[in-house]
């Protein structure tokens, strides 16, 4: 008999019975979106959980990078990592500005600060790193680069979710940062995401860029987009904002679970909890040293799937292997050694609230007993 599916994730639902009296709420009011009632309650209680001064809801995680570059009016060249999801780049594209790809650091996975430097152009106007699997950048190293050369800061914190570093929020880092409230996220909204800023003035604009550049009735203040988040979603998202920490905390005993054993595996290597760092556990990456583990990461991941356990090589390929931006001189791969091995290595395995003990130690066997 074939053996049960396990697959790299599963959604953060809430109790169908607990969404419908949200639901009748919004039938009977037939306030469907624009700034609904729910939709201002998500706004607020997010920001308080987050520990953010001011967020914008939006309706996914890509439309509020292509906002925050809008907001900031960023031009000509942004410093970048090929090692995210695709969306990164894409919002780049999607402003005219040309991504400038930076290798990563070898611990973290993400942009590597010792290396911006060398890339900075007179076209140069901002960066934008990415926390990768919730990682937290060398955010302090980053700014000051910025502050030295007045560059903007926008981090894509779509894996983000709840990550503090010393009980700081990182969100409140750079000038602005994103989120994704995707359904495979920690917390999800279906399909949603949000903008972090600083100050009152920033999210009025925000708030403007996200409903066609709408001020009032009849006045348009800048070529807006449509990115609104709805009512239905909204109050999705304030059901799963109650049950979010029972899921971070499921995670993580999922995590010391892979860990403890892996620990003992020569050739796998992830990340440890780092000190002063509540992390969030958005992903469970693991490494693959093919000469270590004696067999390549694609051999694992294809003998995995034999066995109907599904992991994710997220993120292969890398971004500046696609054809929109292979041709960028930064694309080259000898330019980003470490973010090439890494993405030819890594295997994020299943990681969800609610996988039981005995599914986790399924994949444990599945690695440990390769042949
Ligand atoms: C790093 C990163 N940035 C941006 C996005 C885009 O978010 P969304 O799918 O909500 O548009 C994602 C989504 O998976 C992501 O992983």
């Amino acid at each position: 008999m074939k053996e049960k599916k396990i697959l790299v994730t599963s959604p953060l639902l809430p109790e169908l019975d607990d969404f419908i009296p949200y639901l009748k709420e919004i039938w009977e009011s037939k306030w469907l979106t624009n700034n609904g009632p729910f939709h201002q309650e998500l706004e607020k209680k997010l920001a308080e959980y987050l520990g953010v001064p001011y967020l914008s809801l939006f309706t996914n995680g890509t439309l509020p990078l292509i906002a925050a570059l809008q907001a900031e009016r960023i031009t000509g060249e942004v410093i970048t990592t090929p090692y995210s999801f695709v969306a990164t780049t894409h919002s780049l594209w999607w402003n005219g500005i040309r991504p400038v790809f930076v290798d990563i650091d070898p611990i973290t996975c993400n942009l590597d600060p010792n290396k911006i430097e060398a890339a900075i152009t007179s076209k140069t106007t901002a960066i934008m790193p990415v926390h990768v699997y919730g990682q937290p950048c060398d955010n302090e190293a980053i700014q000051s680069i910025a502050d030295k050369y007045g560059l903007k800061v926008i981090y894509d914190a779509a894996h983000a979710f709840g990550v503090k570093v010393n009980g700081e929020s990182i969100l409140k880092e750079g000038d602005m940062s994103t989120l994704s409230f995707h359904a495979t996220k920690v917390y999800n909204t279906i399909e949603g995401g949000a903008l972090v800023m600083k100050d009152e003035k920033t999210k009025h604009r925000i708030d403007y860029i996200k409903n066609f550049g709408f001020s009032g009735e009849t006045t348009i203040v800048a070529p807006g987009i449509n990115a609104k988040m709805d009512e239905v979603r909204a109050a999705y998202g304030l059901l799963n904002l109650k049950q979010v920490d029972t899921a971070i905390a499921w995670r993580k005993k999922v995590a010391d679970q892979y860990r403890e054993t892996l620990r003992q595996i020569e050739g796998i290597t992830f990340f440890e909890d780092r000190a002063g760092v509540h992390h969030n556990y958005a992903y469970f990456p693991i490494f693959v040293d093919a000469e270590k583990f004696g067999m390549t990461r694609d051999e694992l991941y294809e003998k995995m799937k034999e066995k109907n356990l599904f992991g994710r090589r997220y993120f292969y390929p890398l971004i500046s292997t696609f054809s929109t931006y292979k041709s960028l001189p930064s694309a080259a791969p000898s330019n980003l050694p470490i973010a090439t091995k890494k993405s030819d290595e890594v295997i994020c395995l299943p990681m969800s609230m609610g996988l039981p003990e005995g599914d986790v130690e399924h994949v444990l066997n599945a690695i440990k007993n390769r042949r």
